[in-house]
């Protein structure tokens, strides 16, 4: 059995998160390989992992993912999931999600009062987004990136305790980790030019943030029309609301981090066998 874990260029065996998932793979006599995205590929299962430069190359991307036999995640779920707007549309079925506005382009934003984040729809990595009080210099931010974009309240939770994030496997829970706070007063320094760098650590989530990650996979799978094992790997990412309660911050299904390294090695054998019942088309 082949598989091909994808990367990009800048990182083409990505950021050493997955060694575990590579041995666990060959440990199961995988035959498994990174390959950065752009170029022919052959295997039975092709696996997004680490294609964290396709917001600048976005057509480019797609086109190719389109010339893959079997993607992972599969294209209409990357198609929809790469336009963060998805947040409104599951709002729109009943999820609670952070507050969010889409702003086209040249469109005038009605920001929320108080502070507010943001962020082009397309994007990863934190490049692009801002948090800002001050209307003026959102709007220039706005003008500056030219492309749609996502106007949020600033969580203020997540000063104090980040956001948790909670990794699915062919549709099942597998582990949770957490991550600090990410924006500062302005806006996001990515020194990798990849991604803003994240502070990462093991969390158990609350019986509240499992439903909600829950709900959110129920929801996209049923907008989508497949399954939810039909997603080989999900990652919600859930904020605290003003008022205690858990919200969507996002939901990763292109290309997410999934935490390897801070949690079990079970996680990796975990994904290393939705791998293999997906690859063998079970
Ligand atoms: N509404 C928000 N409130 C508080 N923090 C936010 C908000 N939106 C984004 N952030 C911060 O910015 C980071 C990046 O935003 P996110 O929506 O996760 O996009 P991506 O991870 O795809 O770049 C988050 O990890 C979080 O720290
Ligand atoms: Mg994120």
């Amino acid at each position: 059995m082949r598989v091909v874990l994808v990367s990009c260029d800048l990182l083409p065996e990505g950021d050493g998160d997955e060694e575990s998932l590579v041995a666990a793979l060959v440990r199961d006599g995988v035959d498994v390989t990174w390959q950065p995205w752009g170029g022919p590929v052959d295997a039975d299962l092709v696996v997004l992992r680490a294609t964290w430069d396709y917001t600048e190359h976005l057509d480019e991307f797609l086109a190719w993912c389109a010339t893959v036999p079997a993607l992972a995640n599969p294209l209409p779920v990357v198609r929809w999931n790469i336009d963060k707007s998805y947040m409104a549309e599951l709002a729109s079925r009943g999820v609670p999600v952070v507050p969010t506005a889409v702003v086209e382009p040249g469109q005038e934003p009605d920001f929320p009062d108080g502070e507010f984040v943001v962020k082009p729809a397309v994007g990863a990595g934190s490049r692009g987004a801002g948090r800002f009080t001050d209307h003026a210099a959102a709007r220039a931010h706005l003008e500056a990136i030219g492309v749609k974009a996502l106007v949020q309240p600033y969580q203020s939770s997540v000063d104090e305790n980040g956001e948790t994030a909670l990794v699915f496997f062919a549709g099942e829970y597998s582990h949770s980790f957490h991550k600090g706070p990410m924006l500062a007063q302005g806006l996001g320094e990515a020194e990798s030019g990849l991604y803003v760098e994240e502070r990462l650590g093991s969390i158990e989530p609350s019986p509240r943030q499992v439903d909600l990650a829950n709900q959110v996979l129920d929801v996209a799978a049923e907008l989508l029309s497949l399954r939810r094992s039909d997603f080989l790997y999900a990652r919600v990412d859930v904020v605290e609301g003003p008022d205690g309660a858990p919200l969507l911050l996002e939901l990763e299904l292109t290309e997410p981090s999934l935490g390897f390294r801070l949690t079990t090695g079970e996680a990796a054998e975990r994904f290393s066998k939705a791998i293999q019942a997906a690859a063998s088309g079970a």
